[in-house]
């Protein structure tokens, strides 16, 4: 296993669509081993595939700092099938290092995909589980949560944003 390197905001691979997991051979399986390093190595909660540049539908998300009863999760190929209610609360990215913003999402998620040897798999979350559920669900759609924000606050982040990266150069 492998600690990968993060991918961070603004890099191209963040925005492209990633297609579906078909194979699920001895690469997908190191693909994955190394996300999940990567993601604890991070302290993140969860990782999508093309944060490491692999452009497939797979993520890994691991809550149990915050809810000891939820497992580490594998998911490939995921969609959200059911959601409800709406929620505030406030997210970060580790491809958007040192920023935190509020975002709005659904308060439960039903999720579908297959695990990691290719069996089909149904997720239900609430709370961080479904906020992460459809974080990562997001990135492999190209989205990021400057992205889920109104137009003037992601015109402050931008200026904001640049400004950091250059001060630490
Ligand atoms: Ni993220």
């Amino acid at each position: 296993m492998a600690v990968l390197e993060i991918k961070t905001f603004p890099d191209k691979i963040l925005k492209e669509k990633t297609s579906p997991v078909t194979e699920f051979g001895s690469g997908l399986q190191s693909l994955i081993d190394d996300m999940i390093e990567t993601m604890y190595a991070s302290s993140g909660v969860g990782l999508a595939a093309n944060q490491v540049g692999a452009a497939k539908r797979v993520i890994v998300i691991d809550v149990s700092s915050r809810d000891e009863n939820v497992p580490l999760l594998i998911l490939l190929n995921p969609e959200i099938v059911l959601s409800g209610g709406e929620v505030e609360d406030e997210e970060g990215c580790l491809s958007i290092p040192g920023y935190r913003t509020i975002i709005k999402r659904a308060e439960n998620v039903t999720v579908s995909g297959l695990d990691r040897h290719g069996k089909p798999v149904e997720i239900e979350g609430s709370g961080l589980l479904s906020r992460a559920l459809q974080h990562e669900i997001d990135h492999l759609n190209g989205l990021l949560i400057i992205d889920r924000i109104g137009t003037i606050k992601r015109e402050f982040f931008k200026k904001r944003y640049r400004k950091t990266v250059t001060s630490n150069e």
